[in-house]
C-alpha cells in the first residue's frame, strides 16, 4: 500500500482521476469500481472535464458501484443511483453502469447476483474508495469479521450521523444498505482510497499504522498488492 500526501483536497481529486484515466487509456474496456459520498467528487469533476476536452473516452467501459441504500427509491434525490447520475454518469459516456438494487424483493439473491455479475464481467480493474470516520470502506462497518461477499448491512450510528447531511433529518437516513464485501473490494486489481479533511485523520492513522483488524475495515488494504491511499495534509495529520 502506498500513501501519498497532497497539499490540497483538489490535488487529491486530480491524482485519483489520473489513475482512473490511465487505466481507461491502457484498457479501453475497463471495469471501473465506483463510490459515492463527498470524497470522489473532485475526481469525478476532473474525469468529466477531461472527457469534455475530447481525449478521455469511456464508451467501452462499464462500472459497478460499491453500495446503495436499502428501501430508498432510486428516483429519490439521495439514492446512490441519483448521486452517480448527477455527479458522473451524466457528464461522461460510459457503456453501462450498475449499482446493487436496494429494492430487490429478495436481497440475498440480489447480493449473489451482483457478485456473479462482477465476476462475469472479468472483475474490477480499479476500485475507488472513500473511508468512513469509523474506518469503513463501502458500507463494511467495524465488526468482528471481514465479510467476503456483497451483503446487507445495518448502518452504525456514526454512519447515520455522517450521512444525515444529505437528508432533511437523521430520521430519514435509511438504516440499512447493500454493500460489496471486503472480498469484492480486495479482488479489484487496483484500489485507490481517497480521504480529505481532519475528520478522516483518525481513520487514516488507524488504517495505515494500527493493527489489521475488522474493527477498522480499511486496514485490510495493507495486504492488497496494488493499493494507493491519496490524502490531503489534514487527513494525514495523525500519521
Ligand atoms: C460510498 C461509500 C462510503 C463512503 C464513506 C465516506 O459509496 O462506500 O464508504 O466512501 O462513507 O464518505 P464521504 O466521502 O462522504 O466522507
Amino acid at each position: 500500500m502506498n500513501v501519498t500526501v497532497f497539499d490540497t483536497p483538489e490535488q487529491v481529486g486530480k491524482a485519483c482521476a489520473l489513475l482512473f484515466a490511465s487505466q481507461v487509456m491502457r484498457k479501453k474496456n475497463s471495469v471501473l469500481g465506483l463510490a459515492t459520498g463527498s470524497s470522489p467528487i473532485g475526481c469525478y469533476q476532473q474525469l468529466i472535464a477531461w472527457h469534455r476536452e475530447g481525449w478521455l473516452d469511456f464508451s467501452d467501459c462499464i462500472s459497478y458501484n460499491l453500495d446503495e441504500y436499502v428501501g430508498l427509491p432510486i428516483e429519490h434525490e439521495t439514492s446512490y443511483h441519483a448521486f452517480m447520475q448527477a455527479e458522473l454518469f451524466s457528464g461522461i459516456n460510459m457503456k453501462a453502469t450498475y449499482l446493487p438494487d436496494g429494492n430487490a424483493a429478495n436481497m440475498n439473491a440480489e447480493c449473489r447476483r451482483y457478485d456473479r455479475a462482477i465476476e462475469k464481467a472479468g472483475g474490477i480493474d480499479i476500485q475507488l474508495l472513500g473511508i468512513g470516520r469509523n474506518g469503513h470502506i463501502g458500507f463494511n462497518e467495524p465488526g468482528e469479521k471481514f465479510i467476503y461477499g456483497t451483503h446487507v448491512v445495518n448502518l452504525t450510528e456514526s454512519t447515520i450521523d455522517a450521512n444525515k447531511r444529505f437528508f432533511e433529518s437523521a430520521d430519514q437516513v435509511p438504516r440499512q444498505a447493500v454493500s460489496l464485501g471486503i472480498g469484492g473490494i480486495m479482488n479489484a486489481r487496483e484500489v485507490v482510497l481517497v480521504a480529505m479533511g481532519v475528520d478522516k485523520a483518525k481513520a487514516i492513522a488507524d488504517t495505515v499504522k494500527g493493527p489489521i483488524t475488522p474493527m477498522v475495515q480499511a486496514s485490510i488494504l495493507r495486504t492488497h498488492p496494488n493499493a494507493h491511499i491519496l490524502i490531503d495534509k489534514a487527513a494525514a495529520s495523525r500519521l
